[in-house]
């Protein structure tokens, strides 16, 4: 008996290979997803209790079910199983410094700013984007300056559109802005919320990175980090074309720690620091407004 069947046997539901890879074709074709053959053990582990939520026998019975067509809400606890949520305020600080120092003079000057959060999980990542307008344009929110945050994930799109987080992520966020844009939450003493006018200057949806985008743009500045490190390369050169697309002359994208822009993708951007890239004047095809 071949080591791998001996492990099936201890296992609740048999996973074959053929399984594995049906699953994996249908994650790539419908979310980006990049799963390698090692992910296996790992892939058993977060959908077995997809299997026992939906009381279905075996992985075979379950690609049943996700192909069917009114699964789709299966199919987002499906990529919400294989991927993760985890952020937090300031995450990758110097993306914040050059939003700041590159970008935040030049809004206040205009009175205009588009910056889309791609990938943005439970909203701290939009938040840190506002927080750090504020710093320097105090009346953000009266002014045409709007932050998109989008994610897949419904269940974290709503807990960012809440606004509300545990007392212990609060001390990422610089003592003067807690005071001004934060407030403890009366019947949560655990936790604190932000504040109205902040929160106005974030629109909040769910949307899939892997099918049409339904807005025009451009942006001053995308932020699309630790999304893409789940797409392979293919998929991901794409979606580097796609955002410098959506992005302004100029614009910057700001990506993961562990993620680089790189092959013809390059062609639309030039490097501007530390995995921030600027879009090339005069490539690509972003509209203007
Ligand atoms: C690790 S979090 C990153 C959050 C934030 N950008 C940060 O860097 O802290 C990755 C997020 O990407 C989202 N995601 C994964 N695949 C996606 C896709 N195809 N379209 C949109 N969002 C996706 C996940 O739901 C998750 O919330």
């Amino acid at each position: 008996m071949s080591l791998a069947a001996v492990e099936d046997g201890q296992r609740e539901f048999s996973f074959s290979d053929q399984d594995f890879q049906s699953l994996a074709r249908l994650a790539r074709a419908e979310f980006g997803l990049s799963l390698a053959e090692s992910k296996k053990p790992l892939v058993y582990s977060r959908l077995a209790r997809r299997l026992r939520a939906r009381k279905v026998g075996s992985f075979q019975q379950y690609l049943t079910l996700l192909e069917t067509a009114d699964e789709s809400e299966e199919r987002l606890e499906l990529i919400s199983a294989l991927t993760t949520n985890v952020t937090s305020f300031f995450r990758e600080k110097h993306h914040f410094e050059t939003l700041k120092s590159e970008l935040s003079p030049d809004f206040g000057k205009t009175g205009k700013a588009r910056i889309w959060s791609a990938g943005c999980s439970s909203g701290q990542e939009p938040f840190s984007i506002a927080l750090t307008l504020l710093e320097t344009i105090p009346d953000a929110a009266r002014r045409d300056i709007r932050i998109l945050a989008t994610d897949i994930d419904p269940a974290v799109v709503s807990r960012a559109k809440r606004g509300r987080y545990s007392n212990e992520e609060k001390s990422a966020i610089a003592p003067a802005l807690q005071s001004k844009w934060t407030r403890l939450c009366p019947d949560a003493p655990s936790a604190f919320e932000f504040n109205e006018e902040i929160r106005k200057m974030i629109s909040f949806g769910e949307l899939n990175l892997m099918v049409g985008w339904p807005f025009k743009g451009p942006f001053d500045a995308i932020f699309c980090r630790n999304v893409a490190i789940y797409f392979d390369h293919e998929t991901q050169q794409k979606l580097w074309s796609k955002f410098a697309d959506k992005l302004r002359p100029g614009g910057y994208l700001f990506i993961g720690h562990s993620e680089r822009v790189t092959g013809p993708a390059m062609d639309g951007f030039t490097t501007a620091g530390v995995t921030t890239y600027r879009k090339i004047a005069g490539s690509g095809s972003a509209l203007e407004n």
